[in-house]
Parts: C-alpha cells; structure tokens; sequence
C-alpha cells in the first residue's frame, strides 16, 4: 500500500517539496500586495506572530497526521478516528484545494503572460503609466486570462498526473535556489533606487494605528496561505514521507525559508513602488506594475525580465502542484480511480470553477478572501484541536520522539496548539465579523 503510493527519495527531496509547496506567488506577489494595502512593518509584525504561534505549530501536526497514516487527508482523519465526524475537516481541504487552485491558477497564468509581454519587447524605455497600462489591458481582456489560466492548469495537471516523485521532485531542486538568486540581485538594485530609503522605512516603521481587526484576519490569512497550512498538503505530502524524516525540523527549515523570501521580495518591491512613484496599495497589480518598470531599466533586463518571470512561474507550479495532488490523492486512495484519470478530470473541473475568477475581479476578491482569510485559518483550526486534543500524547509521540523535539519544546508545542492556536483564530474569526 504504502510502496504504491511512492515516496519521496529522502528527506530532502521532502523538504524540498514542502518549501517549493510553500514559496510561490503568495511569497512575491499575494505578501507584497497585502503588506502594501495594511501599511508595511505593524503588518508584518503580526504576520510574524501568526506564522510562529499558530502556523508552525498547525505545520507540524499536518505532517505529523500524515505520516502517521499514509494516506490522504479524509482518509487521515478517518483513519485515526474511524467513526466520527472528524473526517468533515478532510473534506473541508480537498474542498479548500478546489476553490484556492481555481483562482491561484489565475494568477499563475497572468504571470505567464508576463513572460510573453518580456519576450516580445521587454518592457525597455517604458513609461510607468504605460507600464501600468499593460496590466490594465490584460484585465480587461477576458479571453487572454482564460487561456492563460488554461495553460496553467495544464502544467499543474500534467506534473501531477506523473505521480510524486516523478513530477513535483524533479526542478525544486534547482528552481527554488535560483529565484532566491534572482531576488538577491534585485535587492542589489532596488537598493540603489531613489526609492530605497522611503520603501526600507515602509517595511521597518511600524505604524500600529493601521492594524484594524480586519488587518489582523488579513494576516492570519496570509500566514496560512503562504505556508500551505490549513487544507492538508501537509498531511497528503506528510503522507509520502520516510519514518526517518523529523518532522519539527522539516517544518522550522520551511518556515524560515519561506517567511525570508517573503521579506526579501517586500525588500525589493517597496523601494521600487516609491521610486517609481506608485501607490503602495495598488493592489493584485502591484508587483506587475513595479517588476517590468525595474526590468525596463536595467541593462539585460529583457534577459532578466523573461528569467524572473519564468522562475515564478516555478515557483507557482510547485505550489499548484500540491493543491491539485490534495483532491487528487483523495480520488486515488478513496475512490480507486488512477492518478490519470484523478487529475485530468478533476484538474479540469477546477480549471472551469476558475473561469469566472478571470471574468470578473469582484469575484476574484471573494474568492481570495473566503479561501484565504476564512477557510484556511477553519481547516487549521480543525487540525490543532484534532492533534491538540483528539490525538494523545502517545500517538503524537510515537511521531514525534525526543529526540527531534525536547520535552520542553514538545509541552511548549503542545500548548500551541491545544490553547494558543484555536483561541487566536477563533478570536480572530469572530473579532472580523464585529462579534467582539
Ligand atoms: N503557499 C503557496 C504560495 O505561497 C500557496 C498554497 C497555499 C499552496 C495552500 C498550497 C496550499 O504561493
């Protein structure tokens, strides 16, 4: 059973899958756009705190959950607690993995239509206004977004439809690394920008009036989204994990990396929205009007302008990849259909449940703000009280001995999870629809 599901080829290989699970366009793209629109460094500082008190902890016990029961996320739940409704909250990710791939697969194709817009005449000697323009008219063009959003899919589906290792594995190990590069050497010039001192103290000077209630849902959501906590990937790619791999470790390695590229982009993003004088809260457009202006500038910038893009796209993919593997899994353990057969025709109904996601921008919000803001921080809740309560310390420590975590670390964890987590986004949750 457990060979026929394929594995991962070590620990690494995991990690490395986990972090391309968990950087993409929610690191670049989503984190700039929202720290732009709540006001920088307060906002961050919040996000900092979710990611630490609540998403961490809910990391660990996805993985821990699917290791221990090799399977897929209802089957995890069900596995564990045969019998009860516990398997409602499995169900609750793989209907998470539909809706957030539709519209993640959006963006992934607006991306790709960057790469083209590079390719053919890269961005040089633009104005910003014109620059500005492009994304505009790419909005406004309904049947170039859903083919764009077609080819996406078709990707995602494709690598998913080759199984785990063979098609999620292969280019983290190299794609990953070099968008960190490539970020690096943006930073280098971003930092020379007329720009750089105005965008540093956006991100470094908190402004604590700006966090409303609102702001703080924002960021919670933002922290599970960017991590991929709160829908089962964990658990499904938790699933595919070798005994010897520790599991605290793995997740602190994600996070670390994952929560540096983040700031890293919003360290090169903010002093290019300052230097060329846009508004830092313009929005879902925000890096598409800010990255191309920079590429316009820079000497090779087509060259790069086409790289850069490319590399998102990666990034993206390998972040696609699980949500679709999520509801695929699902077909393949429960319902025996072949991993084919799981991923064309699934893949293809949430091509179509994203369609109105590239009609209609309204739409397109809501469905970010359910998903993101509403649905994860559910599923996560889910998870801690399951893990925290439902599951004993001997099913946890048979998982998690002490020697990947110590006691003390594991009793801090614990209550993590058991008290801090569900209380905070309960709080949290109800605090942003005015119940407190
Ligand atoms: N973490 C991914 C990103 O930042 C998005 C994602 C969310 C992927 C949930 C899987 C599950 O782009």
């Amino acid at each position: 059973m457990v060979q026929s599901r394929g594995n991962w080829s070590g620990t690494l290989g995991f990690v490395l899958a986990a972090m391309g699970s968990a950087v993409g366009l929610g690191n670049v793209w989503r984190f700039s756009y929202i720290t732009g629109e709540y006001g920088g460094a307060a906002f961050i500082l919040v996000y900092l705190g979710c990611v630490v008190a609540v998403a961490i902890p809910i990391m660990i016990a996805e993985l821990l959950i699917g290791r221990r029961t090799q399977r897929n996320v209802v089957g995890a739940f069900s596995t564990l607690r045969p019998g009860t409704p516990w398997f409602l909250a499995g169900w609750l990710g793989v209907t998470v993995g539909f809706v957030l791939l539709s519209y993640y697969s959006v963006v992934g194709g607006w991306v790709l239509h960057y790469i083209s817009l590079a390719i053919l005449d890269g961005f040089a000697g633009q104005s910003t206004a014109a620059i500005g323009q492009l994304f505009q008219s790419l909005s406004a063009n309904q049947a170039l977004q859903v083919f764009w959003h077609a080819v996406f899919m078709t990707a995602t589906i494709w690598f998913v439809s080759r199984g785990v290792s063979g098609g999620i594995e292969w280019g983290n190990r190299i794609m990953m690394p070099a968008l960190f590069f490539m970020l690096c050497f943006l930073l280098v010039y971003a930092l020379t920008t007329d720009g750089a001192a105005e965008g540093i103290a956006f991100l470094l000077t908190p402004d604590w009036d700006k966090i409303s209630p609102k702001a703080v849902l924002e960021a919670l959501g933002q922290a599970f989204f960017s991590l991929s906590v709160g829908m089962g990937t964990l658990i499904t790619y938790g699933s595919y994990l070798q005994r010897d791999a520790r599991l605290p470790r793995s997740a602190l390695f994600v996070t670390a990396s994952d929560t540096g590229i983040a700031i890293l982009a919003g360290f090169v993003i903010f002093p290019l929205v300052f230097t060329f004088q846009l508004e830092p809260n313009a929005g879902p457009a925000l890096i598409f009007e800010t990255l191309p202006a920079a590429f316009g500038q820079l000497p090779f910038g087509q060259f790069l302008a086409v790289l850069f893009f490319l590399l998102l796209t990666f990034a993206a993919l390998s972040s696609a990849m699980p949500l679709l593997e999520v509801v695929v899994a699902y077909f393949v353990d429960e319902k025996g259909w072949t991993r084919m057969q799981a991923s064309w025709i699934m893949g293809g109904i949430i091509f179509a449940l994203g369609v109105p996601s590239a009609l209609n921008g309204g739409f397109f919000g809501f469905i970010d703000m359910l998903t993101t803001n509403w649905l994860l921080p559910l599923g996560g809740l889910f998870v801690a009280i399951f893990a925290g309560w439902s599951l004993t310390h001997q099913e946890r420590q048979a998982e998690i001995p002490a020697s990947d975590l110590r006691p003390v670390l594991y009793l801090g964890w614990v209550f993590l999870l058991r008290f801090v987590a569900p209380i905070a986004v309960t709080v949290i949750l109800l605090q942003s629809i005015g119940l407190f």
